[in-house]
């Protein structure tokens, strides 16, 4: 199969409106990654991107809905505190989980009772969605654990030849994916970490928790047992205090031949000398923009990545160590 990549005109959005709706998949740009998306009410379309990612089968998909969609035609019991925080940060990376009316394919929320809602910011995807007033089920763009897209070439790097049409966007801005908020409880749980941080949604909630996975126990959200954004190399990180370490590493990889590159923020940057850096940038916005870009440069020039703690700290930062320590391991 012949994979278009196009920009968003009505040309690109009519033919991306026949892809789905004939059944088949479109890759489309959002704030924080590109998405896969198909038509959430078309179960066959919906298991296609399990096959398509080689995504486990109980790691359910969001769907993605245009800001004047009506959830109450998807969900029920909202609770007032999800009210308030969709008025506060919607259109916007954050993902509310709720109790599903269970009009969508079953296969959307892999059998679970609960459907987690997302109304991305992106203007092209705004447009996307409105065209086609319909839930759109997205998992990231990638193949499964590989690291996400944030551009329409990296989408096209993993998913070549696997679907019919690439919506480009540019690069995302956000750069790590939406933050994901059960909104089930009589106060929200953050199930996955996202640039809406526990404090900003605590600032509007009255309180926020964040559920960490306990050993033996069954995931709340089966996404996070699972090993994520892993470049196709060795990568490895570092703590911020442990910089030497990190320096020591890579000259040792050099010696026996390695090809090493270190990757961290601007600050740290400046301490590497003349050892191959890829600099994620200098405020945690620009490290969460370009970190999976990085990643993905990382593994295709170099053979080895040794990433440093960043030197920010809290906010929206949790939501990137995350994502680093999925991708490398934890801290040394
Ligand atoms: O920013 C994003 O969220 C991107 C863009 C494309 O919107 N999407 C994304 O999708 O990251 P994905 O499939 O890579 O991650 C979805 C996460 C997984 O961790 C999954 O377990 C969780 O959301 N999830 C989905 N439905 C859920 C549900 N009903 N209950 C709990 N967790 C759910
Ligand atoms: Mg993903």
């Amino acid at each position: 199969m012949e994979t278009r990549i196009l920009e968003i005109d009505d040309g690109a959005l009519a033919l991306a409106a026949d892809i789905i709706r004939g059944g088949c998949q479109v890759a489309f740009p959002t704030e924080t990654v590109y998405g896969l998306g198909a038509n959430a009410f078309d179960s066959a379309a919906v298991d296609s991107i399990f096959r398509i990612k080689g995504r486990p089968n109980d790691n359910p998909l969001i769907v993605h809905v245009h800001k004047d969609y009506d959830l109450s035609r998807l969900v029920r019991d909202v609770p007032d505190y999800a009210v308030k925080l969709a008025k506060a940060y919607l259109p916007g990376p954050l993902t509310m989980v709720y109790k599903s009316l269970g009009v969508v394919s079953p296969a959307v929320s892999c059998g679970l009772d609960t459907l987690a809602v997302r109304i991305p910011s992106h203007e092209g995807a705004q447009r996307f969605l409105r065209y086609l007033d319909l839930p759109v089920a997205a998992p990231s763009a990638n193949i499964s654990k590989h690291v996400s897209p944030t551009s329409a070439e990296h989408v096209y790097a993993d998913l070549q030849g696997r679907i019919p049409l690439i919506l480009d966007g540019g690069r995302c801005a956000g750069g790590i994916e939406s933050t994901v908020l059960d909104c089930t409880g009589d106060t929200p749980t953050i199930l996955r970490e996202g640039l809406i941080t526990r404090e900003m949604i605590a600032a509007v909630a009255g309180s926020c928790s964040v559920y960490t996975l306990k050993e033996g126990e069954a995931a709340r959200s089966p996404g996070m047992k699972y090993r994520h954004y892993t470049p196709d190399c060795g990568a490895v990180l570092y703590a911020k205090e442990n910089l030497f370490g990190a320096l020591e590493r890579y000259d040792g990889e050099l010696s026996r031949g390695g090809n090493p590159v270190i990757m961290c923020d601007n600050v740290t940057a400046e301490k590497t000398g003349d050892r191959s850096c890829l600099n994620l940038g200098s405020s945690p916005a620009e490290i969460a923009a370009s970190l999976y870009a990085a990643l993905r440069e990382g593994e295709r020039k170099f053979g080895f990545i040794i990433a440093v703690e960043p030197v920010f700290e809290g906010g929206e930062m949790d939501g990137v160590m995350n994502r680093l320590t999925k991708a490398c391991g934890s801290k040394i």
